[in-house]
């Protein structure tokens, strides 16, 4: 098709998915940065694509320090997103886009900045019948986060009057401990209706782990035996081969524990280990969510030293890369004591999981890049096998593969052909590229689309980021105490320090292998 040809076919397209975005203007706050070129902008692409958008209704606007005109904005954008999005690069597609997209430039404290942001959404609004509806992106250092809102709101730009709807989407990190959490949620809260706020986690934003709430609540299998009196044990594995890259900075402050776990795990436990919910509306799966993140029991000192592992990598060689001593990374201190791997053992007091414990791990430079769920059942008796060659049962394990792989696959033991009674376990796995085909995706699409259609089911609410911050903070608090005597840890490529294998060991049991995640 020719540019023109794909424009008109964009304008009257129906959506693939059966409904599109209202009429509206994405504002991008921190437009210059890294997310909103690796990530946003391909997203804003891919709908478009899919037809989501609505042809006579949108447009966005960038928003930064950075001095840029509006085609110099678009070039930068430009550059980079044939590589992002890859095959489905479409000249057309973009073109479309382009010409939809401008730039203001600014300091996040200057008023005049803020003048002249709201002089482009009014021509946005002329131009290209956004109706005045704006989904503002906080794509910004968490410090300009309440200052972003303040000055929005002074300046008018949060006004919902007249039907109009303004939102604005928060990118982690959204605090670094509870005090800060909090403090921030009454920050934001000044300014905004908490039904304004998104506060998003990317990882809601992948398909598998929103079809953890479908394969528990669509099937009749899973749920009866969802529960202390079938399920042994879970682990969570989010592993990654890359070190901290450019982000040491950033990442020495931070470390494993705050970056990836009252986030992005909590929210994978939360879905595994919720109630359901009484129905799919936001709220009511929130309500769910929280009520599992309240339900974890909280760390005393003693706990944190037996059960909670952290790690930090020293050279090695994971997924093909030769990595540096994460000390000797760039920007990180070189006595640097934060960890950039965590195991723990977390308990859920409730009816369904007391006395289930849930396993979970993340670091850097490990092996392979998975990251994973696994249900580990209980061990069925041996009384039928005693007087047999079976030395012993083994449990079925449900694996949800979360990435790469998209997948679920299920363990289960069967009789090994011959004459002899012997087990052998295997599996049955669905991937879902195979099944569904893959449809490119950065993983922001529908949290974009969510956004703009006013669906918070998939973003956070105040209580769930402040519940996940009060399981955490006892740990790092003992942390700030109680120095690392023996970092680095772990070799860059092996599984993490041998103390998160004891973890498990000690309780009988052991971590799935990272390497093999299909079986
Ligand atoms: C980010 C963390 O939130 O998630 C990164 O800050 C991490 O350190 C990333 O690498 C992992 O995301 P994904 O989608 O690649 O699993």
């Amino acid at each position: 098709m020719s540019v023109a040809e794909t424009i008109a076919h964009l304008e009257s397209a129906v959506p693939i998915a059966g409904r599109k975005a209202p009429p509206c203007t994405v504002v991008i706050f921190g437009a210059a940065g890294d997310l909103t070129q690796r990530k946003l902008v391909p997203a804003l692409y891919n709908l478009a694509n899919q037809r989501l958008l609505t042809a006579s209704g949108f447009a966005t606007i960038g928003f930064a320090r950075r001095e840029l005109d509006d085609a110099g904005f678009r070039e930068y954008l430009g550059g980079e997103l044939r590589g992002h999005v890859g095959e489905s690069f479409d000249d057309g597609v973009w073109s479309w886009l382009c010409t939809r997209t401008s730039y203001v430039s600014g300091n996040f404290d200057d008023p005049a900045a803020y003048e002249r942001l709201a002089a482009q959404l009014e021509r946005a609004q002329q131009e290209f019948g956004t109706a005045g509806n704006v989904l503002f992106y906080l794509a910004t250092a968490p410090e300009h986060f309440g200052l972003v809102a303040r000055m929005l709101k002074a300046r008018g730009l949060l006004d919902q009057s007249g039907g109009r709807w303004r939102r604005v989407i928060v990118e982690k990190p959204f605090g670094h401990d509870l005090a800060s959490a909090r403090a921030l949620n009454r920050e934001l809260q000044s300014e905004l209706a908490e039904s304004q706020l998104y506060r998003i986690d990317h990882y809601l934003g992948k398909e598998t782990v929103q079809n953890l709430m479908v394969l528990r609540f669509s099937n009749a299998i899973f749920e009866p035996i969802w529960n202390r009196r079938y399920i042994d044990h879970v682990q969570i594995t989010v592993a990654e081969t890359l070190g901290v890259e450019k982000r040491g900075g950033y990442y020495d402050k931070a470390g494993a524990l705050r970056d990836m776990v009252p986030n992005h795990i909590f929210q994978l436990i939360s879905l595994v280990a919720m109630e359901p919910p009484i129905s799919f509306q936001a709220d009511a799966v929130r309500d769910e969510q929280c009520k599992a993140l309240r339900a974890m029991q909280p760390f005393t000192p003693a706990d944190v030293l037996s059960r909670v592992v952290r790690g930090q990598y020293a050279a090695g060689n994971a997924g093909n890369k030769t990595l540096p001593a994460y000390r000797a990374e760039h920007a990180v201190a070189p006595e640097s004591t934060t960890e950039t791997f965590v195991a723990m053992k977390l308990g859920i007091d409730n009816w369904r999981w007391s006395g289930v414990p849930f396993y979970l791990r993340v670091g850097k430079a490990l092996p392979k890049r998975t990251t994973e769920i696994s249900i580990h059942f209980r061990k069925p008796p041996m009384v039928l096998f005693r007087h047999t060659e079976v030395e012993s049962t083994k449990p079925n394990v449900l694996v949800v593969r979360i990435q790469p792989d998209e997948g679920i696959a299920l363990t289960f033991g069967a009789k090994v052909p011959g004459a002899a009674l012997r087990l052998g376990s295997v599996f049955m796995d669905f991937s879902y590229s195979d099944h569904f085909g893959s449809t490119p995706a950065t993983g922001y699409e529908r949290l974009l689309f969510d956004g703009m259609l006013g669906d918070q089911t998939l973003f956070q609410r105040a209580d769930m980021v402040e519940a996940s911050w009060a399981v955490v903070d006892p740990i790092l608090d003992l942390w700030t105490k109680v120095l690392p005597h023996d970092f680095p840890n772990y070799h860059a490529g092996t599984a993490g320090p041998v103390d998160a294998d004891e973890l498990l060991a000690r309780d009988g049991r052991q971590w799935r292998t990272i390497l093999d995640t299909t079986s």
